[in-house]
C-alpha cells in the first residue's frame, strides 16, 4: 500500500502534511511514500531528505495521485486535483466539510473516501491524531507573540536605577485550547494575565497558569456533554458587557480566542466596550476568519482605532509552518497507524471504530 501527497498551494498555505520524520513513521508501519518533487523545498526540506529514508519522488502531481492509495493533504484539494485522484483512494486532511461543499460533492462522487481530522471525536484514544488541539495550541502561543511585537511597551516589570516599568496587563477572553496556551505564554512573559471564559470548569485551569479568573455569575451550565460551550443568552452576554467594561479600562493586550463549534464565533466586544482600552492597547482575534469576538476586526489587517490596534488574524500557521508541519504530521501518523492493518497489509476502514466512523465524510 502506498502513501502519497502532493504540493499544498503555498501562496496560501505552507504547512506540508508528511515530514521526513512522520515519513520514517509510515514506512515503519510496512507502507511506502511517494510525493510530489520540491514538496517541501519552501521550508527549506529537500527532496533528498525525503529520498534518504525511502521515500520516491515523482515530478507532477498526476504521476503521485495515479500511483498511490492514500493521499494526505493539509487543505481540502482543487476541483482540478480531485478530478485526477483515483476511484477508491483515501483522502485524509482538514477537509473543512461545512465551507468545501463543493469538493466534497465531487469527492464522494468519484467514490473517494474523505476523511476530515476537525471532525475527531474529543476522545482518549483519538489525543494523538487531534489536529484542533495541536493547532490551536500553536495558536495560542504565537498571539502572544504576535501582540508583544506589536505592542510599544515592554511586557514584564522592570525595577531599575531610572524607575520602575510596571508589568503589562494580558487577558485573555476564552479559555480553551488557544487560550490556555496563550495564559502559560504571556505568564511567561513576565505579563499580569486575567483570563474569562463561559465554562465554569475553566476557572480552575486559568488559576493552575498563574492567571486570575474574571467569573460572569451565573444559574445555567454553559458545558455540553462533549466539553464546549453553549451559546450565550442574552442575559449572560450583558453580565458579561459589564463585567468587561472595568477589565477593558485596565488591561494592555486582550486576546480573543472565544468559539461555539460549528457557529460563527461569538461577538463578545462591542464598538463602544473597545473604545474604552487606552490608546497604545491591543485587540488580538484569533477568531476573525470566523466573524470575529471584537468589532472593528478584519482577517489578515490590523486597524487602529482611537488609538487601538485591533489585530485580525489569518492563516496564522503560516508564521509557524515548521512547527505546525511537524504536529499535523504526528497527528496524522497517528490516524494512519490506527486505519492500517498490519496483518491485513490493508487499510482497514472500521465503522465500529469511533474514531473512523466520525472522521469519515459520508454525505455533505
Ligand atoms: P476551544 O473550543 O478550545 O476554546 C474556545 C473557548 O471559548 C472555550 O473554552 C469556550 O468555552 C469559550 N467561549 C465560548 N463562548 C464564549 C463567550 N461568549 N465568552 C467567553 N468564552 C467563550 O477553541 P480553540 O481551539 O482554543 O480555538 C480558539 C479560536 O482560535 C477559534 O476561533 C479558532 O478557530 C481560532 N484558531 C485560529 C487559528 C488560525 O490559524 N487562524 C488556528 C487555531 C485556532
Amino acid at each position: 500500500m502506498i502513501v502519497g501527497s502532493i504540493k499544498e498551494n503555498t501562496a496560501l498555505e505552507k504547512r506540508v502534511s508528511i515530514t521526513p520524520e512522520s515519513a520514517k513513521n509510515i514506512i515503519g508501519l510496512g507502507l511506502k511514500i511517494c510525493i510530489q518533487k520540491d514538496y517541501a523545498l519552501h521550508l527549506g526540506i529537500h527532496d533528498n531528505d525525503y529520498k534518504d529514508i525511502g521515500v520516491e519522488i515523482k515530478d507532477t502531481p498526476k504521476d503521485v495521485l495515479n500511483s498511490i492509495n492514500l493521499i494526505t493533504k493539509v487543505n481540502c484539494p482543487s476541483e482540478e486535483e480531485i478530478s485526477i485522484i483515483k476511484e477508491n483512494t483515501i483522502l485524509i486532511g482538514m477537509l473543512n466539510p461545512s465551507i468545501n461543499k463543493n469538493q466534497i460533492n465531487q469527492i464522494i462522487n468519484k467514490k473517494i473516501k474523505p476523511f476530515s481530522l476537525e471532525l475527531l471525536p474529543r476522545i482518549t484514544r483519538a489525543q494523538s491524531m487531534d489536529v484542533l488541539s495541536s493547532q490551536s495550541n500553536l495558536a495560542g502561543y504565537r498571539a502572544v507573540v504576535d501582540c508583544v511585537a506589536e505592542f510599544e511597551k515592554a511586557v514584564p516589570m522592570m525595577m531599575t536605577a531610572a524607575g520602575t516599568v510596571p508589568a503589562a496587563k494580558v487577558l485573555v477572553i476564552g479559555a480553551g485550547v488557544a487560550g490556555l496556551q496563550a495564559i502559560a505564554t504571556a505568564k511567561r512573559l513576565g505579563a499580569v494575565v486575567s483570563a474569562t471564559d463561559v465554562r465554569a470548569a475553566s476557572k480552575e485551569q486559568v488559576e493552575s497558569l498563574g492567571g486570575k479568573f474574571l467569573t460572569v455569575e451565573q444559574n445555567e451550565d454553559m458545558e455540553t456533554a462533549g466539553g464546549y460551550a453553549k451559546e450565550a443568552s442574552d442575559e449572560y452576554k450583558k453580565k458579561q458587557a459589564e463585567m468587561m467594561k472595568e477589565a477593558l479600562k485596565k488591561n494592555d493586550i486582550v486576546i480573543c480566542t472565544a468559539l461555539i463549534p460549528g457557529k460563527p464565533a461569538p461577538r463578545i466586544l462591542t464598538e463602544d466596550l473597545v473604545k474604552l482600552m487606552k490608546p497604545g492597547s491591543i485587540v488580538y482575534d484569533l477568531a476573525a476568519e470566523q466573524g470575529g469576538n471584537s468589532a472593528f476586526s478584519e482577517a489578515g489587517k490590523i486597524n487602529s482605532v482611537d488609538g487601538i490596534k485591533i489585530i485580525g488574524v489569518k492563516s496564522l500557521m503560516n508564521s509557524l509552518p515548521l512547527t505546525a508541519s511537524s504536529l499535523y504530521a504526528k497527528n496524522l501518523f497517528s490516524f494512519i497507524r490506527n486505519l492500517y492493518s498490519k496483518e491485513k497489509k490493508d487499510f482497514n476502514i472500521n465503522l465500529e471504530d469511533e474514531i473512523i466512523e466520525k472522521s469519515l465524510i459520508k454525505r455533505v
